[in-house]
């Protein structure tokens, strides 16, 4: 009897691990510390939605940067941003990121707009960083997610990018990818320049994208 339950448990185990790709081994999440491989500076390489409602917005962005640092609060991460919308349009600006263990909370003022996210960090390339962002409501309700992945020189293998889209179907995303450039916009922490004024000069160490 004993013998007979245990075959049977095994048999169950083996059918649920074919049934389900290896989720749980692709989808980690990242337990926020001083430790985490997180800080720098990240140039997008790729993004992914949840929703169909989602995609235009992310459309519209061509390239996007990020830079993560530790602050003196070990509960908190300084963040920088810069996204280019077209050929002469960046958004910037930065904001806190307050941890609690694997999520984050960030609030972001754009255009005089407060917009607030939550996201989660997952364990990935090296030298890549995934990120889940669920925007929200002004109720707090969550209006859907995007999952982005950044690499240090926006470039990533193919291989890579297999993996990725893996852990989006794992994470319940579409199986539509927004695919950036590396034309990034100029660091506006360095030079504070008139709006419109032009700064390309600036050394964003553009790389191309191997596609
Ligand atoms: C982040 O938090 C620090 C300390 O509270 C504050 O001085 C700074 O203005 C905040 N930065 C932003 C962008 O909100």
């Amino acid at each position: 009897m004993a013998a007979q339950l245990v075959v049977a448990l095994l048999a169950f185990t083996s059918l649920s691990a074919t049934a389900e790709p290896d989720c749980k081994e692709l989808v980690k999440p990242l337990v926020l510390d001083s430790h985490s491989p997180i800080y720098g500076k990240w140039v997008l390489h790729v993004g992914s939605w949840d929703k169909h409602g989602l995609k235009s917005d992310l459309q519209s962005v061509h390239s996007s940067w990020v830079d993560l640092s530790p602050t003196s609060d070990s509960g908190v991460i300084a963040l920088y941003w810069a996204d280019r919308l077209n050929e002469d349009k960046c958004l910037q600006g930065a904001a806190n990121i307050t941890i609690s263990g694997i999520t984050s909370h960030t609030a972001f003022i754009i255009n005089g707009h407060t917009s607030y996210h939550d996201g989660k960090y997952y364990e990935t390339c090296s030298d890549c960083l995934l990120s889940e962002d669920t925007t929200l409501l002004p109720d707090g309700k969550s209006k859907g997610r995007y999952l982005f992945l950044f690499t240090r020189t926006g470039a990533l293998q193919p291989s890579e990018l297999e993996t990725f889209k893996k852990q989006a179907e794992c994470l319940g995303f579409l199986p539509e990818y927004h695919f950036v450039n590396t034309d990034l916009c100029p660091d506006g922490r360095e030079k504070t320049s008139p709006a419109g004024q032009k700064t390309e000069e600036d050394d964003t160490e553009n790389q191309p994208a191997e596609d």
